[in-house]
């Protein structure tokens, strides 16, 4: 709690998340954001105007000033004796929508900007905060350099067209070509342009230079999925490395993904003992076949401390088709053959039933995948790599890239993607092409998993998902 000494003791500020006591005496409880722990004041009544006392109620602005005395009540150990309190901002009892009490996710939703003040998202959004951090933290202690790649682009890196437009035009009056085009030559960048759906391709460019690259930033997704996965707005780390193959960008997203979860165990302890305590709650009521078998803490330190397992592609398809739910046709999507797109229900299958731990899946049929991954030698498969992981399913994608500039034209043009468009991330194979890998980490997914949150609507503090872009 933030707090500032002086001749009368201490000065704290905050907002009042409950007020109880009796005649006599008042026990306010004071939150400033800076911790899950509230600070309790006490109050002698006589010492106040009744006006005043009347305004502390939950929500209020409030500035103390006491003496931090050891407490004689349970709960806490020490406790402020107040001398002057001052109500700096009202919270109207009618008005306030936050009560103290459990309100549901959904309620929170609406009240987004209110919703950082309850115990739930200020702990999600100060671990959210300690993961970005400890990011940073890995990446630069590894001599990565953060690249700011750009948000507005011409190009589409996924290739799945999923991307949504950014035009300066009165969009009923936009010019035309003679075919009846939009005419995108006349527009602010003399082209057609969009938010970027990922920064790959620019920090292949930075790899080839720099050696180790990442960016961390937002990426925008116009694909229409109401699901607790997706964002159309989320935040995406992607490091790029210049000499790596697939096996060491496994080892790296490993170590990484490790480093960070480890981190928040070291530093957000309070934070995740809430959320643990709020998720065995709601892990109660589910019936035992769906429960989780580790509380949350537990699930943090098993994934940190064992390997993930590695398993390819084929092999994966080897195991779907012989498992329970294909053979009693319990999966919605049967795995009848190789070369079957993989759902979530089959990635969690292997995850949380199979393997029971994280799982890196690689070469995944080319036709599945995007064109810039590295064609393996049977000419089926590519070096790409999925990292899934237990209750969220697809947490990493990525791959080795393709550098050999004919393999790579060949697919560009195979695939009906604009050669021009790209020219210039075909410049990076034309002039001294090096093998080279990275991967997307989708922060969300990750803050997902370090939360025990259940949608990713809840980990992010403004979401934009299909019909929703409020606040
Ligand atoms: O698998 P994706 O599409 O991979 C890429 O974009 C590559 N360019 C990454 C790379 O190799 N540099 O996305 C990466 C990750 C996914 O694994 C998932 O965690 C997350 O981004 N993601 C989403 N998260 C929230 N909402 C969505 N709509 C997401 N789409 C992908
Ligand atoms: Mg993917």
């Amino acid at each position: 709690m933030a707090s500032e000494g002086t001749q009368n003791g201490i000065t704290i500020k905050g907002w009042v998340r409950t007020k109880r006591g009796s005649k006599n005496v008042s026990f306010i409880a004071m939150n400033d954001g800076s911790t899950i722990n509230n600070i309790q004041v006490v109050a002698d009544n006589a010492n106040f105007d009744e006006e005043v006392l009347k305004r502390i109620t939950t929500g209020a602005a409030l500035r103390v000033v006491g003496n931090l005395i050891e407490s004689q009540g349970a709960g806490q150990n020490y406790e402020v004796e107040a001398k002057e309190i001052l109500v700096m901002g009202d919270a109207s009892t009618d008005e306030y929508p936050l009560q103290p009490k459990r309100h549901s996710l959904e309620f929170l939703r609406e009240i987004a900007h209110l919703r950082p003040r309850t115990n739930y998202f200020s702990a999600v959004l100060r671990i959210r905060n300690a993961a970005a951090y400890a990011i940073h933290e890995y990446f630069n202690q590894k001599g990565f350099v953060w690249m700011h790649t750009p948000i507005i682009t011409g190009s589409d890196a996924e290739g799945a067209g999923e991307m949504f437009k950014v035009t300066n035009f009165d969009i009923n009056n936009a010019p035309k070509t003679e075919d009846g085009e939009v005419d995108f030559s006349q527009d602010f960048f003399g082209k057609a342009t969009n938010l970027t759906v990922s920064g790959q391709l620019e920090a292949e460019l930075g790899a080839m230079a720099l050696g180790e690259v990442y960016t961390f930033g937002p990426t925008f997704r116009a694909e229409n999925s109401n699901t607790t996965r997706h964002l159309a707005e989320f935040w995406m780390v992607e490091p790029e490395v210049a000499f790596n193959d697939l096996d060491d960008n496994m080892d790296l997203a490993e170590d990484f993904l490790k480093y960070v979860i480890k981190s928040i165990l070291e530093k957000c302890g309070d934070d995740l003992t809430f959320l643990s305590k709020r998720l065995a709650d709601e892990e109660k009521v589910k019936p035992a076949a769906e429960r989780s078998p580790m509380e949350l803490k537990e699930k943090l330190q098993f994934v940190a401390e064992n390997d993930f397992e590695r398993v390819s592609y084929t092999d994966a398809i080897q195991i779907l088709r012989n498992s329970k739910p294909n053979k009693k046709k319990k999966f919605q999507y049967l795995i009848n053959e190789w070369g079957a797109d993989l759902q979530s229900e089959h990635e969690r299958y292997l995850v949380e039933k199979h393997f029971k731990k994280p799982v890196i899946l690689f070469d995944y049929p080319a036709n599945i995948k995007a064109f810039y991954m590295r064609e393996n030698e049977d000419g089926k498969t590519v070096r790409a790599m999925d990292i899934l992981f237990p209750g969220i399913g697809e947490m990493v994608g990525g791959s080795q890239r393709e550098e050999r500039y004919d393999v790579l034209l060949n697919k560009i043009k195979t695939m009906g993607i604009d050669e021009e468009e790209l020219s210039w991330y075909l410049d990076t194979r034309k002039f001294g092409t090096a093998p080279h890998s990275g991967f997307g980490l989708g922060f969300e997914r990750l803050i997902l998993f370090l939360t025990g949150m259940g949608n990713i609507r809840d980990v992010i503090p403004f979401p934009r998902t299909p019909g929703n872009a409020n606040f």
